[in-house]
């Protein structure tokens, strides 16, 4: 794989300090280490297992991690007693993005502060937004008569988690937004789909693309007109107000473990479907799984409304956005054994893939979790797949490579939304497609 540690770091610090406020201080002393022997992957893994390390950037044979001051001498002998050397890439964290913060342009770019309720439209395609303006925006939405805004659930905070639902149907009241664009086609019984962002709090992209999409959607009528498209743009809203105020690179959700100095679960490995198998009971690891499956008010609501779409029985697709990496990954990620719908899930990837190149040349690849990513269970893929039964299910790595890492600027935020709209588009038409030839053998 292609993450490299020399762009993760540039980006970093060009881009963190950018967020103003200070939400880096948590991160003094904090130092980027680099490891470029294949002999220390494994073990370099089991100590971000037991908590002692952040893996910020990999590829199959190096690891660049973040090490925090309280365990570096701890990393250091282990590292130095197994033989294996690495390079200080970063010296101090905060600093180096103190820094950076003066570079006023930049930090222009990410502020987005003064976003009200009727102006949200232009952070929510310029910058990164605050949990708080996503409210706004997501309140301003709802006043469309074809768009339901519903919270489905309060995280471990009491923040809501929002579910939008664009209803199928005709271009009824839409019209004069899309006059005579689409078709109207057979009225048979509208497919369902699933989007879930912001699960991992570090990753801004998630939900800034999951947020562009609905807003995208909403004005096209053309798509949802067979298509019940429902998406939960921020499904760990505490986790990102603290990846804000305190601490940038915040993966999980802000659960304070008793019997630990360590916050937080790692969401993606907290749902029940071979739970803890490639997860840690580690409460320090940035892969806790929790202490039992659905330990999570987070999880608990994501599952519960998914649940709820899915009995009505026409869930077809599934997709969980995160980032880094540009790729989209199908099941299992538990195991290496195959899933079912393996093919057509590859084929209606290869078509995701290729509309998304076709905009800016991005390319994704689509891989298989567990054997070429890394295996990983408790996310809602695998129990999408799992348990739900639904029959395309993905998990998407957004922008980039690596150059930048989870601190994408938010110049990006635009164009990867549209790239990932129209390999959207492609394969919704395909499932929607594909449910009518069904219906007419059927019939
Ligand atoms: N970046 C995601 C994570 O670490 C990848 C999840 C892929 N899915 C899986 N079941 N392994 O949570
Ligand atoms: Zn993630």
């Amino acid at each position: 794989m292609m993450w490299r540690w020399q762009h993760w770091m540039v980006v970093l610090l060009v881009t963190v300090a950018a967020v103003s406020g200070n939400n880096y201080e948590g991160l003094a002393g904090h130092q980027i280490w680099s490891l470029e022997s294949e002999l220390a992957v494994e073990l370099v893994d089991q100590l971000q297992a037991q908590g002692l390390l952040d893996v910020v950037a990999h590829t199959e044979r190096t690891r660049t991690v973040r090490v925090t001051p309280e365990f570096a001498s701890l990393v250091q002998k282990e590292l130095h007693g197994a033989g294996h050397n690495y390079s200080v890439k970063v010296e101090d964290l905060a600093k180096h993005l103190q820094e950076k913060e003066k570079d006023e342009k930049t930090r222009q770019i990410h502020r987005a502060e003064s976003c009200t309720a009727t102006s949200c439209p232009f952070p929510l395609t310029y910058s990164y937004m605050t949990f708080q303006q996503m409210e706004w925006y997501l309140k301003e939405l709802a006043k469309n008569p074809w768009v339901e805004v519903r919270s489905i659930g309060r995280s471990i905070l009491d923040r809501d988690i929002w579910m939008v639902h664009i209803k199928s149907g005709e271009c009824k009241g839409r019209k004069e937004l899309y006059p005579n664009r689409c078709r109207r086609r057979a009225s048979s019984k509208p497919m369902a789909v699933w989007l879930e962002g912001g699960i991992h709090a570090r990753e801004w992209i998630s939900p800034a693309v999951t947020l562009q999409l609905i807003h995208q959607i909403t004005k096209d009528c053309c798509v949802t007109q067979d298509l019940d498209v429902y998406v939960v743009p921020m499904a760990n809203p505490d986790g990102y107000v603290y990846s804000w105020t305190t601490d940038r690179f915040w993966r999980k959700n802000r659960r304070s473990n008793s019997g630990s100095t360590c916050d937080g679960v790692d969401l993606n490995r907290n749902w029940d479907y071979h739970f803890g198998v490639g997860a840690s009971d580690e409460p320090c690891s940035q892969v806790y799984k929790g202490t039992k499956a659905f330990s999570e008010p987070e999880t608990q609501a994501l599952r519960d409304a998914m649940l709820q779409v899915a009995s009505k029985g026409n869930l077809k697709l599934m997709i969980a956005f995160h980032s880094y990496g540009q790729v989209l990954m199908y099941p299992w990620g538990w195991t290496a054994d195959k899933a079912p719908d393996q093919q057509d899930m590859v084929r209606l990837g290869k078509s995701f893939v290729m509309k998304a190149k076709s905009n800016y040349g991005t390319h994704y690849r689509v891989i298989n979790a567990a054997n070429d990513f890394y295996f990983a269970s408790g996310s809602t893929d695998d129990w999408s797949k799992g348990v739900l039964k639904t029959k395309y299910v993905y998990t998407l790595e957004l922008r980039d490579e690596g150059g930048h890492g989870f601190d994408l600027p938010a110049t990006k935020i635009l164009p990867n939304s549209m790239e990932v709209l129209a390999g959207l588009k492609a394969v919704f038409r395909k499932i929607i497609s594909k449910k009518r030839t069904t219906n007419t053998v059927v019939l």
